[in-house]
């Protein structure tokens, strides 16, 4: 791995230990989780691996081989405010983590991601696969749902991004060959495994050329106008609410929302619009997988994709492109934005036979829209994989 040599260059040392977190996707099941929806989900054979060794003197020292500058702290004594750096999402990492475990140790490190920013969930998956060393080399051993619940911690109070929980769980419980089925209600879930009666599948990844972060995104403003219609329809309906950040979509039931919908400013009910019909969508395609019948969960993943175009009101003009480009590709099973939908990637399952098709097709429509990103953008085909691990 480049990120041990580039160890040894910095230390003079081999590092004697190696974690890996994979990126995810989420077929079905978008802008769902922060107001406690279902999701579906799959680890994919790409990540982030971290290379690092253990600092007795509780020092954390970090390097990453996408971003240039070196990050370095205290385990007990993190600044208490973000330094907007990319490592911000670990220094709340830390904090969350000392909340609940003695720390002693740091670590010497160095981060490498397989692939380009944006889409993925790389935010997650450096967190988690930080998590994984820095409990590691203390000895600590939280549970995976504690580990997953830091996660989002150090991303919703420390780095400032409203997100819900869907990618620290594909990134954490995902297994080879299942599909992830998740309720981030109760945190219940379901490996489904891939039906011997599916047709052969592959994850097909198409970055757009254009990164991004959630940070700087509308990100947090659409989670706050689906709230703001729960609460209203809670409030029309005569339904007890609680505080406005305690409340969620998921509180409403359908019938309230089929009954004052006409009510919500024409943008919220939007909003809802995707939430309810997304929330029947992971539901089909939880089914149509344990089926395997992946055409028809295909089909729910470009449905889903259309909603979060037109209800979400989400997708750069690139991602959008990209999305027209898949639906009417021969071959593709059917794909979408790949996360928030502001820049990044789009996602494909796609049959196998027609990878090369696919491959050559995508990129000439793509880049005959977007002649300036020809070397920025590219396509990687992958395939399901096991969650985080050292
Ligand atoms: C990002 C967030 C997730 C989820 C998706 C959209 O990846 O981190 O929590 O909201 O966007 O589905």
């Amino acid at each position: 791995m480049v990120c041990q040599e580039r160890f040894f260059e910095i230390y003079k040392r081999v590092p004697e230990r190696l974690a890996f977190c994979p990126y995810r996707i989420c077929p079905i099941g978008a802008h769902s989780d922060h107001n406690l929806g279902k999701i579906t989900g799959l680890a994919i054979d790409k990540g982030i691996h971290i290379a690092y060794n253990v600092k007795t003197n509780g020092v954390v020292e970090l390097c990453s081989l996408q971003f240039g500058k070196r990050a370095q702290w205290h385990v007990r004594e993190v600044p208490k405010h973000k330094q907007n750096d990319w490592a911000d999402y670990l220094r709340g990492a830390t904090i969350k983590l000392a909340e609940k475990y003695p720390l002693h140790c740091g670590l010497s490190g160095v981060i490498e991601g397989s692939l380009p920013i944006g889409g993925l969930s790389s935010s997650a998956a450096v967190v988690l696969v930080f998590l994984k060393a820095l409990c590691d080399v203390n000895d600590v051993h939280p549970t995976p749902l504690e580990l997953i619940m830091m996660s989002v911690g150090a991303e919703n109070d420390y780095v400032g991004v409203s997100s819900g929980k869907l990618d620290q769980s594909c990134e954490m419980y995902s297994q080879k060959d299942h599909l992830l089925y998740l309720d981030t209600l109760n945190d219940e879930y379901e490996l489904i495994p891939t039906s011997p009666l599916m047709k052969p599948y592959k994850i097909a990844i198409f970055f757009s050329g254009v990164e991004r972060t959630l940070a700087g995104s509308k990100f947090n403003m659409r989670v706050d106008e689906l709230r703001s219609a729960a609460y209203a329809l809670a409030a029309y309906a005569g339904i007890e609410y609680g505080k406005f950040n305690e409340t969620n979509m998921r509180d409403i039931p359908r019938s309230v929302y089929d009954e004052y919908r006409d009510r919500l400013p024409r943008n919220w009910q939007l909003r809802a619009e995707h939430w309810f019909t997304e929330f029947d969508r992971v539901q089909q395609g939880a089914e149509a997988w344990r089926r395997g019948d992946i055409e028809e969960f295909g089909r729910l993943s470009f449905e889903s994709g259309h909603s979060s175009i037109y209800n979400w009101e989400t997708g750069s003009p690139e991602l959008k492109k990209l999305y027209e480009i898949l639906t009417t590709t021969d071959g593709v099973y059917g794909g979408r934005f790949s996360g928030a939908g502001f820049k990044g990637c789009c996602m494909a399952l796609v049959d196998p036979a027609f990878v090369d098709h696919i491959r050559q097709r995508v990129g000439d429509e793509y880049l005959k829209a977007f002649p300036e990103l020809r070397g920025k953008y590219s396509v990687h085909i992958c395939d399901s994989a096991d969650g985080v691990r050292l």
